[in-house]
């Protein structure tokens, strides 16, 4: 098929969210594909990934990167196969993971690509959630900011979810007490049968700071927070001095702006010496092979463990986004195309 006959199948950014992106936010807007110029390739997307940060790439202000433009496709981490290439570092047949978008097919610069995808680490599927972003994020995120210790206990929110399900594995193989919380007992149960929780909350509990207290009896050293809202504000008088805080996302709040009216934590940062630091993946890529190699190895050896949600059909990315902000998801949301 000619490149210049193809159509392309794309979603684009039909109007700014003011919070969380519904499915009307987005239309279809197909087209032809350009040539390839010199260095480009052109990738077939087999597998789209969808994240919670992908409503920060859409909303106005108060983000770590530009916002995706009104008529442009939605900006999005997927896994492709290289169809044609001009660039001497991508052979045609080659799975590669990177900003593909929401579309059929991507006409990649090299500086779109992450990595190319090793077969021998698993499905395809792995190179998007606990080998890509979600695992790299957990395991980095917990190791550079929360760095926890034999011994210490660790709470975790979204813990059932493609992040907070590796970060429970990972601090339990460091000998940590780990305490997951999320939104369903069916999730609460599976964080302790499969992601290495000894303990794990419903944060509908009405009373879910006395749960945290029980559940942690020696206090909190780390909390790897991916929510912020009520949910943090359980955990924070229950952490320990010397205590770490990663602040890796912040799905519990609706709007970002005007920023919401929160409790002052300033006393309790001071008096217990605690560290609040934010985390955002984007900044380690130089870590990304080694943590895909320790990742991998645990992952051939079948000590860790993930769940795939999988959808199908292009037109379904939008619905899945959505989806997520309620919690359907069980596991890494994913788009088959
Ligand atoms: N900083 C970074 O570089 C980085 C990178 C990747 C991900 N993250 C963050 O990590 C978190 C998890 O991401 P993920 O990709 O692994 O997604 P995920 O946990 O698989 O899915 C998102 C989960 O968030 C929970 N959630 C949604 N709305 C919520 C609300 N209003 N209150 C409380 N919980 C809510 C839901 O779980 P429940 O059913 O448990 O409510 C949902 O399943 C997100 O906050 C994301 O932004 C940060």
């Amino acid at each position: 098929v000619s490149t210049t006959t193809t159509i392309n199948r794309r979603i684009v950014l039909a109007s700014r969210p003011d919070g969380i992106p519904e499915p009307g936010h987005f239309r279809r807007d197909d087209q032809p594909l350009p040539q390839l110029q010199a260095g480009q390739l052109l990738v077939r997307n087999l597998y789209l990934s969808i994240d919670p940060a992908q409503r920060g790439w859409v909303n106005a202000g108060n983000n770590y990167s530009n916002p995706v433009a009104i008529g442009d496709v939605m900006r999005s981490l997927a896994v492709g196969v290289v169809e044609q290439s001009r660039n001497d570092n991508y052979r045609v047949g080659v799975h590669v993971y990177g900003w593909l978008g929401w579309q059929d097919y991507c006409v990649a610069n090299a500086d779109s690509i992450w990595l190319t995808v090793d077969p021998q680490n698993g499905p395809l599927t792995t190179a998007l959630g606990v080998l890509g972003i979600n695992g790299l994020t957990a395991f980095l995120a917990l190791n550079e900011i929360g760095c926890p210790k034999p011994g210490e206990t660790v709470v975790v929110s979204t813990a059932a979810g493609a992040v907070g399900s590796i970060v429970g594995q990972i601090a339990r193989r460091d000998g940590c007490h780990v305490v997951g919380l999320t939104g369903s007992n069916a999730k609460a149960q599976r964080c302790v049968s499969d992601y290495g929780y000894q303990l794990a909350l419903n944060y509908h509990d009405e009373q879910l700071s006395q749960r945290v207290k029980d559940a942690c009896p020696r206090g909190v050293d780390v909390f790897f927070d991916n929510t912020s809202g009520s949910i943090a504000d359980a955990v924070w008088p229950h952490l320990n001095s010397h205590a770490r805080i990663v602040q890796c996302g912040t799905a519990a709040i609706a709007n970002w702006l005007p920023p919401p009216v929160a409790l002052r934590r300033d006393r309790d940062l001071l008096v217990k010496r605690l560290r609040h630091a934010g985390f955002v993946i984007f900044d380690h890529a130089a870590k990304f092979p080694e943590t895909i190699a320790t990742l991998g190895t645990w992952l051939r050896e079948g000590t860790l463990k993930y769940r795939d949600d999988i959808e199908v059909g292009l037109d379904r990315a939008p619905h899945a986004l959505a989806a997520i902000y309620r919690g359907e998801n069980e596991g890494k949301k994913i788009i088959m195309l």
